[in-house]
């Protein structure tokens, strides 16, 4: 429906959601002109109407915190440690290894199994979340233990509807919306029995200053040393401050799975079938802004949420040639897309897979070491890699927070 909205109104249009104005920007040229040019503007986030952190604390996740003292300090938290490349040690190295390992054994596995036909998408979920977990808890956990942990978070995917996501809900609706309280309580309490006793034995070894805790950086540690305000909110050098309980911990934790695990293996599903999508990020904006669009002054009014069609950015046939075809080699020098960041740090925004601006995804240097790991060394291995015969490969994709395809890919596979 979106893209039919764009080919009749532009790439940007207001829809009212009740009273509520809901902006959809579809290009590059007018995400940078929001997102870069008045970044800060363009910061906020509107508070969802139901987190699994409503349940027991009065802290957000860094992903809807408000642009503030209190996100600042969650994001500066992340961004300082686990995520960033320069911080790796040879334990992580190691993890790397084996999550490798474990997406190639599960692949052959299956091959077997089923006469060289697999369905990548579940081995992929298998080794990124063996990945994500590691790095969050900083140990290796058992494959069965990593397993449980996944399924819960694919339990709390399933309850995050698409018009909630792009904030298309009109309030009347949302006592509708309440009804799935008790399987997020389900879900939270099924989290707490899996995580506390990880976060604690963790714990322990920080306070016995093992020698463990040197060789794996990791979330978890990073999240026991903080400190953060007592009312969730204000954050300056006068506010009391505490320590993180278990369920922040846990919360915490969730969202780190979550905003890692799943682009990661939707990416990694789609480059096996040799195509790209993206993901949609939304904004609360702080002042009415102008902006121009096609020579004209477009109004973005101030609480309006603005929601950024990433997939439509990086699919724009005016930027690309020939958008939905394979060819990477656009990205060598010569090619349309030779100069393009996808941290957008440029003065324009080709694609944006990561978002862009302040809200930008803080985890990207880390997306793109461990999707060209897996990637460089799966190719590596792969003697075969085919479409299965009498089965078409289906590009459609299932739009969501980030874009998955619709239908898994089913492919024959033959690995070294
Ligand atoms: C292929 C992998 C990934 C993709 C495509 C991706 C994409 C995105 C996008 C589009 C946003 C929204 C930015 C915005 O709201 O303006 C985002 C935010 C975020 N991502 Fe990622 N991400 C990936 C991997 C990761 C990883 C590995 C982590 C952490 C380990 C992570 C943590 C986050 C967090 C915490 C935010 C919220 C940032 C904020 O609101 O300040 N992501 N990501």
């Amino acid at each position: 429906m979106l893209h039919r909205l764009r080919a009749k109104y532009g790439p940007i249009f207001t829809l009212y959601v009740g009273s509520r104005p809901v902006v959809f920007i579809m290009d590059g040229d007018l995400a940078h002109r929001s997102l870069m040019e008045r970044s800060e503007i363009f910061a906020d986030r509107p508070r969802p109407i139901l987190a699994t952190s409503d349940l027991n604390t009065n802290l957000l996740t860094i992903n809807n915190t408000s642009y503030g003292s209190v996100w600042r300090l969650l994001r500066r938290n992340l961004a300082s440690g686990v995520v960033n490349p320069c911080k790796a040690t040879k334990s992580s190295t190691q993890v790397q290894r084996m999550a490798l390992d474990i997406l190639l054994k599960s692949l052959k596995k299956e091959a077997e199994a089923n006469g060289g036909i697999v369905v990548p998408v579940h081995s992929i979920q298998h080794s990124v979340s063996f990945l994500m977990t590691s790095l969050c808890f900083g140990v290796a956990l058992d494959e069965d233990v990593v397993d449980k942990i996944k399924n819960v978070q694919v339990g709390l995917l399933s309850l995050v509807d698409n018009r909630y996501a792009l904030n298309l809900l009109p309030k009347v609706v949302l006592p509708l919306f309440l009804r799935r309280l008790p399987k997020l309580k389900q879900i939270r309490q099924a989290h707490e029995e899996l995580l506390i006793p990880i976060i604690r034995a963790r714990k322990k070894l920080a306070a016995q200053k093992s020698e463990q805790i040197g060789l794996m950086i990791s979330y978890v540690d990073s999240l026991l040393k903080l400190r953060v305000p007592v009312d969730g909110v204000t954050g300056t050098t006068t506010t009391v401050l505490r320590e993180l309980s278990e369920e922040d911990i846990v919360s915490f934790c969730s969202k780190f799975l979550d905003a890692s695990i799943w682009p990661a293996c939707a990416a990694l599903e789609w480059i096996m079938i040799m195509a790209k999508e993206g993901d949609q990020i939304s904004d609360g904006v702080k002042e009415n802004v102008m902006i121009m669009a096609d020579h004209h002054e477009y109004l973005i009014p101030k609480g309006a949420v603005v929601n950024y069609l990433v997939t439509s950015v990086g699919l724009d046939a005016s930027v690309w040639e020939e958008p939905l075809e394979f060819r990477p080699e656009r990205f060598m020098p010569g090619g349309e897309g030779e100069e393009v960041d996808v941290n957008c740090g440029k003065s324009e925004i080709k694609m944006m897979p990561f978002g862009a601006g302040r809200r930008m995804c803080p985890g990207s240097d880390l997306a793109m070491l461990q999707l060209q790991y897996l990637v460089a060394n799966f190719v590596n291995e792969i003697v075969e890699l085919k479409a299965v015969e009498g089965m078409e490969v289906d590009l459609s994709d299932q739009a969501g927070l980030f874009v998955a395809m619709k239908n898994p890919l089913h492919a024959r596979i033959t690995l070294s």
